[in-house]
């Protein structure tokens, strides 16, 4: 089963965006940084962006039986959305957080969110690299699984 790599609201805009925050690197860059590192480590991904909360609640809840796992930059809503941590908890699947910024340099609104909750790890801070380290982590954790 593939590892699904959701991405919320406005990260379709990334490399436009705020770029003294989010960088210069658009969300296809990102996504083909990711499909290099899960082949080098024999991992498939399914890459997606959403902006709306529900579908981003759908894919999670497809996930519980399509997914071996769910890295998540869930954008905004990780502050706001008790729906995707109810979603989370429901999978039943690692979760790993992931933001391009540094949330705990920034507003104090960014400094809490609902996703940390079901998730094994977070990430932030790190740019795009933090989907690859997401992604070493899963490797090892999954391998584990099987042993
Ligand atoms: C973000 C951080 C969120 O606070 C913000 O709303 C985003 C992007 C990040 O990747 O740094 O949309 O998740």
């Amino acid at each position: 089963k593939p590892i699904f790599v959701l991405n919320g609201p406005n990260l379709n805009m990334l490399g436009l965006r705020e770029p003294a925050i989010y960088g210069t690197d658009t969300l296809e860059d990102v996504r083909k940084r990711a499909e290099v590192r899960a082949e080098a480590l024999g991992l498939s991904i399914d890459f997606r962006q959403s902006n709306s909360e529900g579908e981003l609640v759908t894919w999670i809840q497809e996930a519980r039986d399509d997914a071996a796992a769910i890295i998540l930059n869930a954008g905004a809503y990780s502050h706001t959305s008790i729906a995707i941590l109810d979603a989370l908890q429901a999978a039943e699947l690692p979760v790993i957080e992931v933001h391009l910024s540094n949330l705990f340099r920034r507003e104090p609104f960014r400094q809490h969110s609902y996703v940390t909750l079901a998730a094994k790890g977070l990430i932030c801070g790190l740019g795009a690299k933090g989907y690859e380290l997401a992604l070493e982590a899963l490797a090892d954790l999954l391998a584990q699984a099987r042993r």
